[in-house]
């Protein structure tokens, strides 16, 4: 693996980060507090073609790779990573499910608008009774000749609001267990489609996330994504991506807080010199740099397999799940380290560490991501 970045990833990771700390920066305390969705940025963020980054340029795509992606979401994620997960779930669950396993028609129809960032997309899999346990799905897709119908509830559906088109999944067939569930994409506004009010969240409070109620929608046959029977294996390779972005996103809010801590410690002084020459504060910074560091190979070994077209379901596993783990420690050890000024929201950090709580939950919890890694060295 050659550690250089190529001067494409370095522009892509410089606009990331000068949008982020030029224009993010602005009002997050102010989205954060109020919750409120971040239109504006969005919009900015597809017009530099981050909405639909992976995506070949021939569907309206940006062609970056994957190394470009997570460079982009670390420089997102250390100032807003509420953007981050809009970002994340649009390009790595959404669009490259689409591009992956669409159908032409379906790419020339959906794929086109949500790589120019036109329209956003929702990944729906999670169910009241069915978040770690993905294949345990009540929501029913009955097959009805040349439509199917949806029926059931589903929650923790990230941008379910903003978005114009879900993928949603679902079980066509009981008696087959996981090989008995499909996939679809379902535009929002089709009749039957009513959501609960947004969570209040207790971090990453202005992306947009509710549950949402299925009553009767009805979805052409042609909507469905691969044979019948690919749901599953659909969600479980759509969230092999989708982790390396949410392990890119928890690098980028441990970053966030590492830089904030460190500058922190050289201009606080406490017993008359700089808290950082205290040995029980610079060891808890050499602690957060090692931790961010392995942080940050972790995620760019994981991209780096899926450019080359190797398997990178158990990297991207353990990417997310040691990315999480550590963004939840460092961020709680930056506001250790910024005593009381961390506790209060001025100063980012407290921010920081509860969106960092999110990333050990979502998209697979650590636990699951140990499920995953396991399985694989076992039957090693
Ligand atoms: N790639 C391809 N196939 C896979 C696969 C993968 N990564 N993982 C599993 N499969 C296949 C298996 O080979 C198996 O196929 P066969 O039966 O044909 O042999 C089938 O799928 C079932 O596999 P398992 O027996 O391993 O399935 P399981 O029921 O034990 O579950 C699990 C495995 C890893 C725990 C899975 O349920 C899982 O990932 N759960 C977490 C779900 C999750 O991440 N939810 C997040 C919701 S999305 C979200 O958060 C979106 C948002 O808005 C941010």
């Amino acid at each position: 693996m050659d550690f250089t970045f190529t001067e494409e990833q370095l522009m892509i990771r410089d606009a990331a980060r000068d949008y982020a700390q030029r224009e993010l920066i602005q009002d997050v305390i102010e989205r954060d507090r109020h919750a409120i969705f971040p239109e504006k940025h969005v919009k900015a963020l597809a017009e530099l073609g981050f909405m639909g980054m992976m995506v070949d340029p021939a569907y309206d795509g940006g062609g970056m790779d994957t190394i470009s992606y997570v460079l982009a979401m670390e420089e997102i994620s250390k100032i807003d990573s509420a953007v981050g997960v809009i970002m994340s779930v649009n390009n790595s669950l959404v669009c490259w499910g689409l591009e992956r396993y669409g159908t032409e028609e379906q790419k020339q129809k959906y794929l086109r608008p949500l790589a120019r960032g036109e329209m956003l997309g929702a990944f729906i899999l999670s169910e009241p009774e069915a978040g770690s346990d993905a294949s345990s799905q009540r929501t029913t897709a009955t097959d009805e000749g040349d439509y199917y119908l949806i029926n059931g509830t589903k929650n923790w559906a990230t941008n379910a609001n903003c978005a114009s088109i879900y993928l949603v999944i679902a079980q066509t067939h009981k008696e087959k267990g996981h090989h008995g569930i499909n996939a679809f994409i379902v535009e929002k506004n089709t009749p039957g489609i009513s959501l609960a009010p947004h969570e209040e969240k207790m971090g990453m409070r202005s992306s947009d996330t509710h549950s949402v109620m299925f009553t009767d929608v009805k979805v052409p046959k042609e909507n469905r994504i691969g044979e019948d029977g690919f749901g599953f294996v659909f969600a479980m390779k759509t969230l092999d991506g989708g982790r390396i972005g949410i392990a890119a996103q928890a690098l980028g809010i441990a970053a966030g807080a590492y830089e904030r801590a460190l500058q922190y410690s050289k201009e606080r002084k406490a017993f008359g010199k700089p808290i950082s020459y205290h040995q029980a504060i610079a060891f808890k910074l050499s602690d957060m740099a090692v931790k961010l560091e392995a942080s940050r190979f972790f995620c760019l070994k994981a991209a780096w397999l899926k450019d080359k077209g190797k398997s990178y379901s158990t990297a991207s596993a353990m990417a997310k799940q040691y990315c999480a783990d550590s963004a939840m420690e460092i961020t709680t050890e930056a506001v250790q380290i910024h005593g009381g000024y961390g506790y209060v929201n001025d100063y980012h950090v407290e921010r920081l560490m509860r969106e960092a709580k999110l990333t050990q939950i979502y998209e697979g919890t650590s636990e699951i991501q140990k499920i995953v890694i396991s399985r694989a060295i076992l039957s090693d």
